[in-house]
């Protein structure tokens, strides 16, 4: 594989898949030439000048780059001999060993973005097989650079924690702004102008993170040092058990990826 290679995304037609490929175009990363994508039941009806199939094998046999994107409850009934190719995963719970077997390969890449990859924005922990050439890492770099920042890194239990830290990331913020947004209606807002607040306050809470470099750590402890309203809230949600709910729901999503691995 040298400048120029072709992807193939099967699992193309869905969330993570079609925004992976539209990073790749948007980027510039690839042109649509390039790009194959394939789909089981609809082709969706943004086809980005890509090629569809509804043949993984025929996928695979157009492209130097496979990226596995289909549910892993689906993986194991999905029979794509990627011999010679490198196949990069972003299922949850998938193992390196796993993927080289069922693919036939012994370039295989895990990695895990998330859901804001529809935005760019996605952060994207991976880890290459020992079979992996280091012309496949520079690769992989530049797929998951397109829709956001990635990390290499040196041990695969790692991936399965972040699966829950960073792969369901998104959920997390949003789970909290769903909650006081729920605590706003019982005040009597409206829930239209409940959800604008909050949405306001999440995105420009990111903005001032990316913006100020800050640790959130920094930011607490400013609110903290203020003694104002914002410390007595902060105090009262961490007497409730915020810290410990948040360190459970990890937990539990770690626990999660180790045994869908198991079970496949
Ligand atoms: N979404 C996220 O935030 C996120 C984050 C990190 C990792 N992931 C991982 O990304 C993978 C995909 O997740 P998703 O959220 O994008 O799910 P999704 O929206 O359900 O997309 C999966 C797609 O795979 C297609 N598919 C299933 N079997 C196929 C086959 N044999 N050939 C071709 N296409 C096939 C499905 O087609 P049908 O619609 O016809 O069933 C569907 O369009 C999962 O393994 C998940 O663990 C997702």
């Amino acid at each position: 594989m040298s400048g120029s290679f072709t992807i193939g995304v099967i699992g193309g037609g869905g969330w993570l898949g079609g925004a992976l490929a539209s990073s790749l175009l948007d980027s510039g990363v690839l042109q649509p030439q390039d790009l194959s994508l394939s789909y089981r039941s609809q082709k969706p009806p943004r086809d980005l000048g890509a090629f569809w199939t509804k043949d993984s094998q025929q996928l695979c046999d157009r492209s130097d780059v496979v990226i596995v994107c289909v549910r892993p409850a689906d993986w194991p009934t999905l029979a794509v001999d990627c011999r010679g190719k490198l196949v990069i995963s972003v299922m949850a719970g998938i193992r390196l060993d796993q993927l080289a077997r069922h693919h036939k390969t012994d370039r295989v890449v895990r990695a895990l973005p998330n859901a804001a990859a529809e935005v760019g924005k996605s952060y994207t922990p991976w880890i290459a097989s020992n079979g992996a050439s280091e012309v496949d890492r520079t690769v992989t770099r530049r797929i998951f650079a397109a829709c956001g920042l990635e990390d290499e890194v040196s041990r695969e239990s790692d991936i399965d924690y972040l699966t829950g830290l960073t792969g369901a990331g998104p959920a997390f913020p949003a789970l909290l702004a769903a909650a006081m947004i729920k605590d706003a209606a019982r005040h009597g807002i409206s829930p239209s102008m409940a959800r604008r607040a909050v949405n306001a306050v999440l995105i420009g809470t990111g903005r001032m993170l990316e913006r100020r470099g800050d640790c959130p750590d920094d930011i607490v402890s400013s609110f903290l040092d203020y003694r104002g309203t914002t410390a007595a809230a902060i105090e009262a949600m961490r007497a409730s058990g915020f810290d410990q709910a948040v360190a459970e729901g990890l937990s539990a999503a770690f626990l999660k990826s180790v045994s869908m691995g198991d079970a496949s």
